[in-house]
């Protein structure tokens, strides 16, 4: 049994959840209870991330005190992700006495090393509200393009990155007031001591994935530079320890005591648990000494990555604890193809969602979206509907609805004795391996594929032996029992491959048929002689009203409001800033020259394992061959390719081809072409279409 600690990142306490906090917090729910599901001890950890100056504020714009509003806000917290299952073991506020005291401790440790030092710095401070400004609390005119009505640190119009002193005709978005330049002592961790460290701590151990790697290294080549970790009074945090008495107080930046508010979380946990039978050790997951007997994982949003590859690992090795086994990315979350909008009812908060449709719905449609790969995930409102009517309604849910009612109409809910189709079961079984494999390595678009595969054989086999046709001819009824006892097993099966995606309705599914262990060993325990319920409809289908009356929500609901916490939804990986920016840049120019593309690039090119179902001439093109491909998708693609002079189509029929999934969708002639098949060579004189040996998977994602 591991032993796992497992973390989200702590969303902002000055704002409601959407649906983009929700990829990770579902991701992370996943895996955690995949991961228990397999027997591990895994606790998993949150909290409000409460201070800073935003939140402070917010509370005086909702004329509530900072506590009070970290409290509300809190409670919705908690509440939303309570509705969406996400299971958290502990769920806390990094504005608490165990966060203070980890923060003080760490920071004495770095200080007594030698890792703090101090500096004046100049910044733009607003004479009204009297507190210095961060960068997205100013905005003026871009010294580099003129654009008007630039914040702070970028320019969106062109894209330079600068310092807020550096915009023309700046004005504080606070008070309107002309910001003036104010000095102000402030504290530094040296981060370019940790450089080595870092490089070899990134590289090793599959800390990080390699897309991650890759931006870190251009991080690496611009050089670190030293961290602010101060802000000036007025501000809501911790006052920084031992500074000099006769000096204006300091507090620790935000993003100093926020994933301290991982550990914090934990300790408060294992207060909690003093005592107890699942009493947990703080120091066997944070101490160094311990750091093989425990694994301790981050998720995040690839715009965090910064602070949770360079700055914890760094702030932690140099305080004598223990760093993290992972550090686990993720993209952001596109609606209908797009950034989240407001105007278009595609921000969608937690609870507007919740009102309107079943929050089990979307940890399938997520998880079948999910893969190991920090890229943006698009939740297609309409393939949402598909894909969640299509695989869970039409084909799991439908494999219990369609055999219970027999056996509970005619054989008291018995199943047989003895189970008609073992191999069927073993196949099925063995799936499980692949899919508990998939699950671990955060590759769950591929444990759906599986688990719908599975799906797929048992509605097969009903199909093909058709109890309800059997039902009407004497004498069969061993066989129909047979069967129906076949599929029910199946369906259990499938109910313990899915239960950590859909904890609610596996768990209803338990209650039908009766038992009471879903793990995942008991994927081999069959139901024999066994008696189950009634059927009751586990999943309802998703209809389209609901979805529209949810964009229509969202738009009455967002409509007005400003959002001051948006990034999960809309910011990207930052480019490395100031002293940085002009070497990252040089970097680029150099990959320009030798034409090299980023791993990003590459991979925003989706290839998928295809399965050749049907391959034809067409009609007034001499030049062309369709294809109707199956991606693993609800429905075939139509793909059309300029092979014809090499092939005849029954060469290619029932061939695994590669297709190139995310081409928009080209209308020629003839039909539109959803898709390219890959071929090599030159395509005047010779084309090879390549293909796949029969073991891959259809719909696989080629990397
Ligand atoms: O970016 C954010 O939303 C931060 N509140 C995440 C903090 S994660 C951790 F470090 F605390
Ligand atoms: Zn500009």
């Amino acid at each position: 049994m591991r032993e796992i600690l497992v973390t989200s990142a702590l969303p902002y306490a000055n704002g409601d959840i959407h649906l983009g906090h929700l990829v990770e917090y579902i991701q992370t729910d996943i895996w955690a209870r995949a991961m228990k599901a397999q027997g591990h001890q895994v606790t998993y950890v949150c909290a409000d991330d409460a201070h800073g100056t935003a939140i402070m504020l917010k509370a005086e714009d909702n004329g509530v005190t900072p506590e009070e509003q970290i409290a509300n806000v809190k409670a919705s917290h908690e509440a939303d992700f309570a509705k969406f299952l996400i299971n958290f073991d502990n769920y806390y506020t990094t504005h608490s006495e165990e966060n203070k005291h980890f923060s003080e401790l760490i920071y004495r440790r770095l200080n007594s090393a030698g890792h703090i030092s101090t500096k004046d710095v100049e910044q733009l401070f607003d004479p009204e509200k009297q507190l210095f400004l961060a960068d997205r609390f100013v905005k003026g005119t871009c010294p580099e393009c003129a654009a008007a009505d630039q914040y702070g640190d970028n320019c969106e119009v062109c894209g330079t990155t600068y310092d807020a002193t550096e915009l023309k005709d700046p004005r504080s978005t606070l008070s309107d007031a002309t910001p003036v330049l104010k000095t102000s002592k402030h504290y530094f961790f040296d981060l370019p001591e940790f450089s080595q460290f870092l490089q070899d701590w990134t590289r090793t151990d599959n800390r990080l994935q390699p897309s991650i790697i890759n931006k870190l290294q251009e991080w690496f080549d611009a050089g670190l530079t030293s961290w602010d970790i101060s802000r000036d009074a007025p501000y809501f945090g911790f006052q920084i320890p031992d500074t000099p008495s006769d000096e204006p107080d300091k507090y620790f930046y935000v993003w100093l005591d926020a994933p301290v508010g991982y550990m914090a979380s934990f300790k408060n946990l294992c207060e909690k648990r003093v005592g107890s039978d699942n009493a947990l050790d703080f120091d066997r997951y944070w101490l160094p000494e311990n750091e093989n007997k425990t694994e301790v994982y981050h998720f995040i949003g690839k715009d965090i990555v910064y602070f949770h590859a360079l700055f914890w690992p760094a702030m932690l090795a140099g305080s004598e604890f223990r760093t993290p086994t992972g550090v686990f990315a993720h993209g952001f979350l596109m609606v209908n193809g797009e950034k989240m909008s407001k105007s278009r009812g595609t921000f969608i908060k937690a609870e507007t969602y919740a009102e309107h449709l079943h929050p089990e719905y979307l940890r399938y449609y997520f998880a079948s979206k999910l893969s190991d790969k920090v890229e943006d995930i698009n939740l297609d409102l309409e393939d949402f509907m598909q894909k969640v009517n299509s695989d869970m309604v039409g084909k799991v849910v439908n494999i219990a609805s369609r055999s219970a009612g027999f056996l509970v109409k005619k054989y008291d809910g018995m199943l047989t004795e003895i189970c008609a189709e073992p191999r069927l079961l073993e196949d099925i079984t063995k799936t499980g391996d692949e899919i508990a494999a998939a699950y671990e390595n955060r590759e769950f678009s591929r444990a759906m594929r599986l688990i719908m595969q599975c799906a797929d054989k048992a509605n097969e086999y009903i199909d093909e032996k058709k109890p309800w046709a059997l039902a009407k001819v004497e004498g069969s009824e061993q066989e129909v029992q047979d069967v129906c006892s076949v599929a029910i097993n199946i369906f259990r099966q499938l109910m313990v491959y899915l239960a950590p995606v859909l904890p609610e309705l596996t768990n209803n599914a338990k209650e039908f048929l009766n038992i009471d262990n879903l793990s995942f060993a008991s994927r081999n325990e069959w139901l024999l002689g066994h008696q189950i319920n009634k059927f009751k409809p586990l999943m309802q289908r998703i209809e389209e009203k609901d979805v529209a009356a949810m964009v229509e929500a969202s738009k009455a609901s967002l409509g007005a409001t400003a959002t001051s916490d948006t990034r999960s939804a809309t910011t990207s990986m930052p480019a490395a800033k100031n002293t940085q920016s002009t070497k990252a840049k040089s970097t680029a120019d150099s990959a320009k020259l030798t034409d090299y593309i980023g791993i990003d690039d590459f991979s925003k090119v989706e290839m998928k394992v295809a399965h050749v179902l049907e391959c034809n001439y067409v009609e007034g093109a001499d030049k062309l061959l369709q294809f109707t491909l199956d991606v693993g998708e609800d429905k075939p693609r139509n793909v059309f390719s300029g092979i014809r002079k090499f092939y005849e189509p029954e060469q290619l029929v029932n061939k695994k081809v590669i297709c190139v999934t995310n081409l928009a969708p080209r209308t020629m002639k003839f039909g539109i072409s959803e898709g390219m098949v890959l071929s090599a060579g030159d395509p005047k004189t010779a084309l090879v279409v390549i293909t796949l040996p029969d073991e891959a998977i259809v719909g696989d994602v080629l990397a």
